[in-house]
């Protein structure tokens, strides 16, 4: 008895991985037609915030404006892509075909042994697109399923998602050297736990110590202002520390921040376990700055803050103001 085929929709877009994407994707549009789409820098989390680790040139397919190619360059020696095109050379990493229901099509690719590089489905919260890997050693090259949304284009793809579905091929790399085991970011203030709770807790104050810079009130609460929309955002403290929510939607993302009174100060600290493994190392530089930021406003000495810091923070605020997730 023959089984039937997954329903699988038409070619979406596929990838190369190479050394020099504006070499590779000149040689497509200049000799072969191709016409540029886009350009797009992304971090996938070896570069500090605020720069990139894969650069991305997105061409049409000649004749086409529906489906693109992708052609990506890790811009780090410790990029995932500069690794993968060293262990496996140059050339096609991945191909990806539309499918009308991504989880349907895998729970019938599941049902026949196909193994996936992430065990969840990688989804953009705000254009709903949706997309998985199936394993190389299927085919020797990656397959993709992608499941637009009613809002996502065709030829576009989520920078989150970029990130996300390029960290699940690790397990294909020989590993790198283990970085440094990661420290809960936290700072000692010299002053009670009531002064420095008031100041976490002022979501106003958060432009001031934080990344989260476009604060307003609105109809009685507060919004975080994002290229892509606003996001509520709600903050309550409580007698251990203070929890941030913001939320779009049915979506939320929580931060807690915990303070602890000794003696002679107060520690103010984050669990970076809360944060998923790949961005902790980010996470964790960025809630750094944060947190001496913190301690130079609640101690009144603005001017402590050091110019690297300062652009540090302002480069977090770019970011996050032009992040498409929470
Ligand atoms: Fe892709």
């Amino acid at each position: 008895m023959t089984r039937t085929t997954l329903k699988l929709g038409e070619l979406d877009h596929y990838t190369l991985i190479v050394r020099d994407a504006r070499a590779v994707a000149d040689f497509h549009t200049k000799v072969l037609g191709f016409r540029p789409a886009r350009i797009q820098l992304v971090n996938a989390g070896s570069a500090p915030i605020g720069s990139h680790d894969m650069l991305n040139h997105v061409l049409w397919l000649p004749g086409s404006t529906e489906r693109v190619m992708v052609v990506t360059e890790g811009l780090t020696e410790d990029s995932i892509f500069r690794r993968y095109l060293e262990e496996y050379g140059a050339g096609v990493h991945h191909v990806a075909y539309a499918v009308e229901n991504i989880e349907r099509a895998l729970g019938e690719l599941r049902a026949r042994g196909v193994h996936t590089t992430s065990d969840q489905i990688l989804r953009d919260p705000v254009s709903g697109l949706r997309q998985i890997f199936l394993a190389r050693a299927h085919c020797g090259y990656f397959l993709e399923l992608i499941e637009r949304g009613e809002s996502t284009e065709a030829g576009t793809f989520v920078e989150d998602n970029m990130a996300a579905l390029a960290n699940t091929m690790q397990s294909y790399l020989t590993p790198a050297e283990q970085p440094a085991a990661l420290h809960d970011p936290s700072v000692k203030i010299p002053r009670p736990i009531d002064e420095v709770l008031a100041v976490m807790a002022d979501p106003f104050r958060l432009p001031h110590w934080t990344g989260h810079r476009m604060i307003r009130a609105v109809d009685g609460g507060v919004v975080e202002a994002r290229m892509h929309g606003d996001l509520a955002l709600s903050v309550v403290p409580d007698a251990t520390g203070v929890s941030y929510t913001w939320h779009r939607d049915e979506l939320s993302k929580t931060v807690r921040i915990a303070v602890t009174q000794s003696p002679d100060h107060t520690q103010v600290s984050v669990e970076l376990s809360a944060f998923p493994a790949t961005a902790r190392a980010a996470i964790a530089e960025i809630l750094a700055v944060e947190l001496r930021a913190l301690a130079a406003l609640v101690e009144d000495q603005p001017e402590r803050v050091s110019s690297a810091d300062r652009d540090r923070l302002d480069a977090w605020h770019l970011e996050l103001h032009q992040r498409r997730g929470l």
